[in-house]
């Protein structure tokens, strides 16, 4: 049975992700000169929100999404089993979703190193996505199954901000983390 918390976990706002996303809109910049959907920085965290995280971060990316705009289904690959996602600006419209391990993405991935992508921008032939939610809180993801943003229903640009963390821990592992130091599940 599917069952939506292996895929995501939302989680109110607190103070952890306001600091992170404060340290995160100075990156939100210029929307005309970058592709579809793009890291813009990949800047190191400050001490005193790595101080706040439960698990060392060794990675925060800056992302952004055109509107009207859906990136391509993939997995994180090596390295991403997870990431915990604070949305930064115009998240209320998007999704973020996830698909099986169907014939129609196995066989049609386009492996590459570290990431194994499946650039599927047309939703025709599509499967149906097996879980799904919208953005507007801070969400730990689960990389390491088939999935994409969807921006097709958003006319704003989506920025957010996506912290890894060091030793590749697992979805489980994070989720459990978060809870133990008092973060509030939605
Ligand atoms: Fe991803």
């Amino acid at each position: 049975m599917i069952n939506s918390s292996d895929y995501f976990i939302k989680f109110q706002w607190s103070h952890l992700f306001d600091e992170i996303k404060k340290f995160s809109l100075q990156y939100i910049k210029d929307e005309s000169s970058f592709g579809n959907h793009t890291v813009v920085a990949w800047p190191e965290l400050p001490d005193s929100i790595v101080a706040l995280l439960p698990i060392r971060p060794d990675l925060l990316q800056v992302f952004r999404v055109r509107p009207n705009v859906a990136g391509g289904i993939h997995k994180d690959g090596v390295g991403r089993l997870c990431a915990l996602n604070v949305p930064l600006s115009g998240s209320d419209g998007s999704i973020f979703q996830w698909y099986a391990d169907s014939p129609e993405i196995v066989e049609n991935f386009i492996p590459t190193a570290p990431a194994r992508r499946l650039a599927i921008y047309s939703e025709h032939g599509l499967p149906m996505p097996i879980v799904e939610t919208q953005t507007e809180l801070p969400t730990l993801v689960n990389n390491n199954s088939w999935h994409r943003v969807n921006n097709v229903a958003n006319s704003e640009f989506r920025w957010t901000a996506s912290v890894r963390f060091n030793g590749n821990p697992t979805f489980a592992n994070v989720n459990a983390a978060l809870l133990k130091m008092g973060q509030t599940p939605q």
